[in-house]
């Protein structure tokens, strides 16, 4: 059985006092929910979460730099994430790949990073608009994972969880349905089971994200291949979060 795992992408939203004052009170709500909750905080903010000494949720943050340490302006290294307490790092999500031009030669190596320090990678794919219109979806999924867990080894790879994320279903509104998103991270098991075998496939965790809110989440945790949610905007209000975790 895989955990289900819900995990917040805050992106750039909410200063250390903002952060705080969220993060506490979710703590308390989502206390004896069987789902791992993750909250993946700007860097500003980790320390202070970290400070919290949280009973249930986890800390991640949303991108690092591969290298250990350096002259590397503007960078943060994994294991300074590890050191603020952060036990994920979301790596590869299309913002990334699209306005800062990540690709997945580079991704892989934070994957590598990540899993060498401690880290559990969430490594994000998902195609554009005109790539699913063209009906390449599954091509560039599956390229993706391949691409970035390559040289990931088979004591790693259960240490990582995927999110599927339609790029157009991303803040729009716009979410794929249950069926659909279900079919797609079915081809990103499958990728993984032609790396790793089927057996550890099988308990690689593997997330639909575009979109989640409370009143659609439980279409999509009742498909048999999601097993949680990347969740963006509905992760930045507490009773939306909450709402989404107790599904
Ligand atoms: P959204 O973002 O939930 O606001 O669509 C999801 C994400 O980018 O991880």
């Amino acid at each position: 059985m895989r955990t289900p795992i819900i995990a917040g992408n805050w992106k750039m939203h909410k200063n250390v006092g903002e952060a705080v004052e969220m993060v506490r009170e979710l703590d308390e709500l989502v206390a004896d929910s069987a789902v791992e909750v993750v909250i993946c905080a700007p860097f500003t903010s980790l320390s202070a979460l970290s400070a919290l000494g949280l009973k249930k949720v986890k800390l991640g943050a949303q991108n690092m730099y591969y290298a250990d340490q350096g002259a590397f302006t503007g960078e943060i290294s994994a294991s300074m994430l590890e050191d603020v307490g952060c036990e994920y790092v979301i790596l590869g999500h299309s913002e990334r790949r699209e306005i800062f031009k990540e690709e997945d030669e580079l991704i892989n190596k934070k994957v590598l990073k990540a899993l060498e320090v401690g880290l559990k990678p969430i490594l994000c794919v998902g195609e554009t608009l005109e790539q699913r219109k063209a009906g390449e979806t599954e091509e560039i999924v599956v390229s993706q994972t391949t691409l970035g867990l390559k040289d990931v080894s088979a004591e790693q790879i259960e240490q990582v969880v995927v999110a599927y994320e339609p790029i157009w279903a991303i803040g729009t509104g716009e979410t794929s349905n249950g069926e659909d998103a279900n079919q797609v991270i079915a081809s990103i098991r499958e990728a993984l089971a032609k790396l790793f075998g089927a057996e550890l496939a099988g308990k690689v965790r593997i997330q639909y994200g575009g979109s989640v809110k409370p009143g659609n989440i439980k279409e999509f945790m009742d498909q048999p291949e999601i097993d949680g949610a990347l969740v963006g905007g509905a992760s930045l209000n507490v009773k939306d979060f909450v709402g989404i975790i107790k599904y």
